[in-house]
């Protein structure tokens, strides 16, 4: 699947799967978002290693999806999203995490990534996605909600939310 989003801008957005070849466009978009933006997509204050963004890049296709959104002329391209999930065979549901530049939230992209990640999620088989957010993510969660998905608090962490959409 590859498409172009146009943005209300004007700017033609690349919706496409992820790429080996796209380590380098991976790893400027990580280092250039906000700590807010860190924080928010890992629960926590961990950095991704080198490893782990190479591996973002590689993915298995029988159980992962992964979706970018890439701005840009061939030569000088820009990284401004990414939407990802992996399949848990053992119960048919897929996890889900999806991060947007910090210059480009707000402005439609986190929709249009999830909704595409949630129709390649279901051509491939998966019943039921889920993620964990903060309870203070409001971004998320008006984003989760809008494309259906319920939102619970989470048992064990009052500071998290259950997200969870059924796909079947
Ligand atoms: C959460 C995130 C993915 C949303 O992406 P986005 O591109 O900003 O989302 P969109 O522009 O498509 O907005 C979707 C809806 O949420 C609303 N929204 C998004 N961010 C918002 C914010 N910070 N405050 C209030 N509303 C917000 C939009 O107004 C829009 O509402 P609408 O449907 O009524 O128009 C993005 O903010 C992000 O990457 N955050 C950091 C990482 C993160 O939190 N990941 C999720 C971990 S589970």
């Amino acid at each position: 699947m590859h498409r172009i989003w146009t943005a209300a801008d004007g700017t033609s957005v690349v919706i496409r799967p992820i790429a080996p070849s796209d380590l380098s466009l991976t790893e400027k978009f990580d280092s250039e978002l906000s700590p807010q933006s860190k924080y928010r997509r890992l629960l926590s204050d961990r950095r991704l290693s080198s490893a782990e963004l190479r591996r973002f890049t590689r993915i298995d296709p029988r159980r992962e999806i992964a979706l970018i959104g890439v701005v840009g002329d061939p030569g000088d391209l820009k990284q401004v999203g990414v939407a990802r999930c992996v399949d848990d065979v053992a119960d048919e549901s897929a996890e889900f995490a999806i991060v947007v530049s910090d210059d480009w939230q707000q402005r439609g992209l986190g929709a249009v990534l999830l909704s595409d990640l949630i129709d390649a999620a279901r051509l491939h088989g998966v019943r039921r996605m889920e993620a964990i957010t903060m309870a203070d993510n409001g971004g998320m969660l008006k984003l989760a909600r809008r494309l259906g998905f319920s939102a619970q608090p989470h048992p064990g962490e009052a500071k998290l939310i259950e997200l969870a959409l059924s796909l079947v």
